[in-house]
C-alpha cells in the first residue's frame, strides 16, 4: 500500500527531494502528500511548488498562538489524508494536539547516534563538530519517533558509518547527508512493506 506521506520542515529540503525522486523513479511506495513549512523561503517548499506537491507556510507568523498553530498544521495534515509524518529537519516541535492524532506515526531523522548528539542546539554542522571533537570513530543517522521534546523518543531504525581520520566537520556531514537519504528511503520502504 502506498504511504502517504506529510512532511515538516524548515530548511533546504533535500531528504524530501530524494523522497520524490524515489517515489517517482519507483523505488519508494511512498507519496508525500503535503509539504509544511514554517520558513517561507525554503528550498522544500520551492521545491514541493516545482514538483506539484500541495505546500503550506505554517508559522507563529501566520498562526501567532501556539494551539492555533497545532491546530493548522493538523488540518493540513488531515485535509491530505496523511498516515505517516516525517519531520525532516523541522526545528520547531509539533504541538500536543499533531502528535496526539499520529500515535506512533510521526517519525524524526537525526544526522547522529542517537541519544547521543541530540536536543536543543544540535543540528546541522553543530552536530559534526560535536562527534568529531568527541573523537567518536563511529557516528550515523538515527530515525526515531517524535514527542514533545527534540530528538527524543524511541529508536525506529539507525545505521553507523565511520568517522574517518582525516575527517573536518564539514567533509563528515556531506558523508552522513547521503547516507541519511539512502536509510530513509530504505527505511520508508520497509514500512511500506509492514
Ligand atoms: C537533515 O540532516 C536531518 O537529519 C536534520 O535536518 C536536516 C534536514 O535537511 N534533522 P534537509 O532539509 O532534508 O535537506
Amino acid at each position: 500500500m502506498t504511504l502517504r506521506l506529510g512532511i515538516v520542515t524548515s530548511h533546504e529540503g533535500s531528504n524530501l527531494r530524494a523522497i520524490v525522486e524515489a517515489w517517482r523513479t519507483g523505488s519508494l511506495d511512498a507519496e508525500p502528500r503535503v509539504v509544511i513549512s514554517n520558513n517561507r523561503d525554503s528550498g522544500a517548499l520551492s521545491f514541493a511548488r516545482e514538483a506539484g506537491i500541495p505546500g503550506s507556510y505554517l508559522s507563529p507568523t501566520t498562526h501567532p498562538d501556539a494551539e492555533s498553530l497545532d491546530e493548522a498544521i493538523l488540518h493540513a495534515l488531515r485535509d491530505h489524508d496523511v498516515e505517516l509524518v516525517l519531520l525532516l529537519g523541522y526545528m520547531k516541535k509539533l504541538g500536543p494536539k499533531t502528535l496526539a492524532a499520529f500515535p506512533g506515526k510521526v517519525l524524526n531523522i537525526h544526522p547522529a547516534l542517537l541519544p547521543k548528539y541530540g536536543g536543543k542546539g544540535m543540528y546541522g554542522i553543530y552536530v559534526h563538530e560535536a562527534v568529531i571533537a568527541a573523537g567518536d570513530k563511529v557516528t550515523g543517522v538515527t530515525i526515531h519517533l517524535a514527542d514533545d521534546e527534540y530528538d527524543h523518543g524511541r529508536i525506529v531504525a539507525q545505521t553507523k558509518m565511520a568517522v574517518l581520520p582525516d575527517d573536518t566537520p564539514k567533509s563528515l556531514q556531506e558523508r552522513v547527508r547521503e547516507r541519511e537519504h539512502e536509510f530513509l528511503i530504505e527505511t520508508l520502504q520497509k514500512l511500506s512493506l509492514a
